[in-house]
């Protein structure tokens, strides 16, 4: 059998590019070869998020051309993971263009369903029959198993890498898609994130993202001993090899403080919180069933900056959820004015099939002012990073380096022969600069010439 190609397109969360990066290790341990070219590809599959609509139809848009390029390539196969997989199940599989369907619990078992579909040329599925059911040993075991797959080569950062430390997700906001596409909170065991770090450290990474819905809840009990986030940033930042660790995302509620000791006390954990507040009215937070007020929210922003010096805080919005009038939307750009953030993103509100809110409450707010609010909350946002940024001027900061920017027009940075680097500092910032592409995946040194709201631009400091 001649060697098959793989093209692997990932949309959604950090999540699920770990998941792609994750099967497509396993893929290549197969023997198969991976394509950037759907194209030239024998398979390809396409991870898929159900966050919001706009998401699902990007995935049918590309299935659309999928279906296409099958009349041309005879016996290309097409496989649908990811969330929208787990979502939509056998609708999917019925879809002309698509072969393969699988959850994200299915992960492991993708070699296998490709081979089999190879093999009896016929359509194949496996998803989560009751996805808040909890999962049996065996699988929670297989797929632990199968994070170990990870090869640091399959990042599009060098040197960085995601670690999950739970799956799943069991807060409910009444809006969100995502407890009923990964099922409930399971916390991974410390030893066997330490072990993965380990690896990671001594296959050249130097910068590890915990990743976990609501990484605050993450807790561990083993032998009489409950572990919760902080202690796992304490012991990962006693691993040699890595130098800098991140988390995402928080949840506001339940917000342990000993998160911000372990923040301030531990050099290597970055200075960077992604806290959603989702709305600034209380009327909202509760209809969104988010757990917090307004005040509250701010307050463990305030003992945040508080306890972590020149710590960075960047919030996810949704405007235009049902019944938004603009008096909520005006406390909303209030709190966003008082939290002083690093960034926000803001979204529309999208209906989700089976969520609370889509079965209780009309999708009643015009797209028009859905529009007018998401530009007008981003405005704002803007002007206080614009303003924030400046602070940066003449300043040196030590970024790792990610590699060729993807935005030359962003070319505000001194422009010599090298090319255009992008880098992140450990407060997120992103900075651009000219440099070597070499010193992908080094930590640097760069002097702050020029700032924009979403930008610094610098020069290296050599
Ligand atoms: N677990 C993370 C993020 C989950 S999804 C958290 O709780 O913070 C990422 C973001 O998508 C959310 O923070 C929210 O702002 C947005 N989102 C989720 N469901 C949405 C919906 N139905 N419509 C619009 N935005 C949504
Ligand atoms: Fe969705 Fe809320 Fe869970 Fe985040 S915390 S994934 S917004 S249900
Ligand atoms: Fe989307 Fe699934 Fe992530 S729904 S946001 S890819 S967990």
């Amino acid at each position: 059998m001649d060697t098959k190609k793989i093209h692997i397109k990932s949309f959604g969360c950090q999540m699920n590019k770990l998941d792609s990066s994750l099967v497509t290790s396993a893929l290549k341990g197969k023997g198969y070869l991976i394509t950037d070219k759907a194209v030239e590809a024998d398979i390809v599959l396409i991870n898929t998020c159900s966050v919001r609509g706009h998401a699902e139809e990007r995935v049918y848009s590309h299935l659309g051309h999928l279906k296409h390029l099958k009349k041309n390539k005879t016996g290309l196969i097409v496989g649908v993971i990811g969330c929208m997989a787990q979502r939509l199940g056998t609708e999917l599989l019925e879809h002309e263009a698509v072969d393969i369907v699988a959850g994200p619990a299915q992960i492991a078992q993708i070699p296998e369903l490709i081979r089999k579909t190879l093999l009896n040329k016929s359509k194949s599925i496996s998803i989560t029959e009751k996805i808040r059911t909890a999962k049996t040993k065996e699988l929670n075991k297989e797929l632990d198993n199968f994070e170990f797959t990870y090869d640091s080569d399959e990042n599009h950062i060098h040197n960085q890498a995601f670690v999950r430390v739970m799956r799943g997700c069991n807060k409910f906001c009444s809006y969100c898609i995502v407890p009923l596409v990964r099922g409930p909170e399971v916390s991974r065991s410390p030893q066997a994130i330490m072990e993965q770090i380990n690896k990671l450290s001594d296959s050249g990474v130097k910068q590890v993202t915990l990743l976990g819905q609501t990484i605050n809840s993450y807790t561990y009990t083993e032998s009489n001993k409950t572990y919760r986030l902080a202690d796992l940033l304490e012991m990962a930042s006693k691993i040699d090899g890595i130098k800098w660790i991140r988390f995402i995302t928080s949840h506001p509620k339940n917000f342990d403080e000993s998160i911000l000791k372990a923040m301030a006390g531990l050099p290597k954990v970055c200075k960077y919180l992604h806290v959603p507040a989702q709305s600034g009215s209380d009327r909202i937070l509760k209809a969104m069933n988010r757990g917090y007020t307004a005040d509250e929210y701010l307050k463990l922003i305030e003992k945040a900056k508080q306890i972590v010096p020149n710590i960075a805080i960047a919030s996810d919005f949704i405007v235009g959820f049902p019944d938004e009038s603009d008096k909520d939307f005006q406390a909303t750009v209030k709190l966003v004015k008082k939290a002083k953030y690093k960034n926000c993103f803001v979204f529309k509100y999208s209906p989700r099939p089976g969520t609370l809110t889509d079965k209780k409450l009309q999708d009643n707010i015009p797209e028009e002012i859905k529009k007018l609010r998401n530009m007008e909350l981003l405005e704002v946002q803007n002007q206080i990073s614009s303003e924030d940024n400046k602070k940066f001027l003449g300043r040196i900061v030590e970024v790792l380096v990610e590699g060729p920017s993807k935005k030359p027009h962003l070319n505000k940075a001194e422009n010599k022969n090298n090319p255009q680097l992008i880098g992140r500092t450990a407060t997120d910032h992103i900075v651009v600069f000219n440099g070597s592409e070499s010193i992908a995946g080094e930590f640097a040194e760069v002097m702050i010439t020029n700032t924009s709201a979403l930008t610094l631009f610098g020069a290296l400091n050599s």
